[in-house]
């Protein structure tokens, strides 16, 4: 797949930008590389049914279409993993920190969540068809709910940053990321992210249903299961346990 010169579409403020890149595909508008970037959303939206706000102008809001005929639905986990890759790049790119991802895909910093990405698929039967993953980033945001546990560029820096260049530079860092997935460098893609991992190899404790208790995290498989070691060695599938500090 070609890296896309197409130029990513600015709104003043939308629902969700997913919304709206969803509405691209369904009209026959999308092409691979499709993007949206807004100043604010009215209902943003985050993983597991959760709402994502964010201050007018302050962060990145974007969301990028891919074009995943080629790539098989149990693979899936690795885009996730490309997305989440190409944050920590560009975070590390512009402040002297060092980011990490918190399973399945929040960009930690400080031991505070800088970011989170929400991807979305369109499957036809059991075929993949479009992706279209978006990131929320905290970029120029400075003041955070103290129970959000978040941070941002500008707190790590205390700089202001141009949102729309580093959307526009993560959307080219993704997208060229996105071919190195397609040559086949799944491994190197899997290795890389486990390489990312907060908190891999030390002890924390997760939630299954009503269960808390403590465990090692050792590192997440290509398909995106948790990898855990206690009393007994655990595979844990996506969205079933849940990290908890
Ligand atoms: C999460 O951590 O729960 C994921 C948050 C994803 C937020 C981004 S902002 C751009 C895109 N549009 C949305 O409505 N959500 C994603």
């Amino acid at each position: 797949m070609a890296l896309s010169t197409e130029k990513i579409i600015v709104l003043d403020s939308v629902g969700s930008t997913n919304n709206y890149a969803m509405g691209l595909i369904q009209q026959g508008q999308a092409t691979h590389g499709s993007s949206v970037f807004a100043l604010e959303q009215i209902s943003g939206k985050g993983r597991m049914g959760r709402t994502w706000n964010s201050g007018k102008g302050d962060n990145i809001l974007l969301s990028v279409v891919t074009d995943m005929k080629w790539a098989f639905m149990q693979s899936q986990f690795l885009l996730s993993m490309v997305a989440a890759l190409s944050v920590c790049e560009l975070l590390e790119k512009n402040a002297p920190v060092k980011a990490f991802v918190k399973w399945p895909n929040d960009i930690y910093i400080n031991d505070k969540k800088a970011a989170g990405i929400l991807i979305e698929n369109v499957v036809k039967g059991t075929l993949w068809q479009w992706a279209i993953t978006g990131f929320g980033i905290n970029i120029n945001q400075t003041d955070f709910k103290e129970e959000l546990n978040a941070t941002s560029l500008s707190l790590a820096t205390h700089k202001n940053f141009d949102v729309l260049q580093l959307a526009s530079d993560l959307k080219d860092t993704f997208l060229l990321k996105i071919t190195e997935y397609q040559a086949g460098n799944e491994a190197a893609i899997v290795k890389a992210y486990n390489e990312k991992l907060h908190k891999r190899g030390e002890t924390v404790k997760i939630q299954t249903n009503n269960r808390v208790f403590e465990t090692r995290i050792k590192g997440v498989t290509k398909a995106g299961k948790l990898l855990t070691s206690d009393a007994f060695e655990n595979e844990w599938d996506l969205d079933k346990v849940k990290i908890r500090y």
